[in-house]
């Protein structure tokens, strides 16, 4: 079983893109700038967003965190974006979800100019995703194929089964993998929370990629010796043993799981960070006008 490093691989990635940085600084070239709208204090955002701050600073991004209130309303958010797509030293930004109930995520994502959209949210970058055009793909699952490219991990042909149909992971990771490139040519398997066999397409999988939000949902009878596993989950369970007060916890129940696997991601410490870092290559791509020339 090998154990698949994120972090190593992550924090190889941000100096590879520190040194892209500075090689354009010094040939005259902006400063990448990316922002990030924060609404509320959402314990789980507040630490996604600070690792988002501290990730431009290792790359030597200029980063700008807009903090509104929580009680705030969607109408002074969408004059944020709208500031934030009119500014034009901000090169792409974020708007951190989840946000808060009484204002419409789809509303806003709709409303980030989509050349600016680094999260890949934007139904544009979405669509152009799903037919193969240069676009923004959204960061965990560009980080997913990031980390099977780096172990060389095969997929063509695998059978891939993904665990969830998000907009943000579920979805757009089955639209990637089966696509006619590598990582991809794979025969995908979306199961989701309607799904009756899950464990029976679980067992038949070369690949699975668990993105439920369930902790601890894949257990070992659910995985075919050799299986390749990637863990999603996130989930902050409370914990007397950690300082925070909480232990980030996967979709895999990784001791039992892990020996019958041939690689396997780590949480924390495998998909997360890879996360950050495709944000900031997208981050990076919007600097350079490598994808919108506008
Ligand atoms: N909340 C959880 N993941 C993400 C992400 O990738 N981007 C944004 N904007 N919010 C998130």
């Amino acid at each position: 079983m090998q154990l698949i490093d994120g972090k190593a691989v992550a924090n190889q990635l941000k100096l590879e893109i520190a040194a892209e940085v500075e090689l354009l600084v010094k040939n005259g070239g902006k400063r990448p700038h990316l922002a990030a709208i924060l609404v509320g204090h959402d314990g789980g955002s507040e630490t996604y967003v600070a690792a988002k701050v501290k990730a431009c600073e290792v790359c030597g991004f200029t980063s700008t965190l807009i903090r509104l209130d929580i009680d705030g309303s969607e109408h002074d958010l969408l004059e944020q974006v709208d500031r934030l797509n009119k500014d034009e030293d901000v090169d792409g930004f974020i708007v951190q979800l989840p946000l808060p109930k009484h204002i419409s995520e789809q509303k806003v994502i709709e409303a980030i100019d989509f050349s600016k959209d680094v999260d890949g949210f934007h139904p544009v970058n979405v669509g152009r995703m799903s037919i193969g055009l240069p676009c923004f793909v959204s960061a965990t699952p560009s980080g997913i194929l990031d980390l099977l490219k780096y172990y060389q991990i095969e997929t063509q042909g695998k059978k891939c089964v993904v665990l969830g149909r998000s907009n943000i992971v579920g979805k757009p990771m089955a639209a990637l993998m089966m696509q006619k490139a590598y990582p991809g040519n794979a025969t995908v398997t979306v199961c989701h929370s309607r799904s009756t066999d899950i464990k029976e397409e679980c067992k038949k999988a070369d690949i699975i990629i668990a993105a439920l939000g369930q902790p601890n949902f894949v257990t070992a009878d659910m995985v075919k010796e050799g299986a390749v596993v990637i863990d999603v989950g996130t989930t902050r369970l409370p914990s007397t043993r950690t300082k925070s007060g909480f232990k980030l916890t996967g979709d895999v129940l990784f001791e039992e799981v892990a020996p019958k696997c041939s690689y396997i991601t780590p949480v924390p410490g495998g998909v997360g960070p890879m996360t950050i870092v495709s944000l900031m290559k997208n981050t990076l791509l919007a600097g350079k006008k490598a994808i919108y020339n506008n």
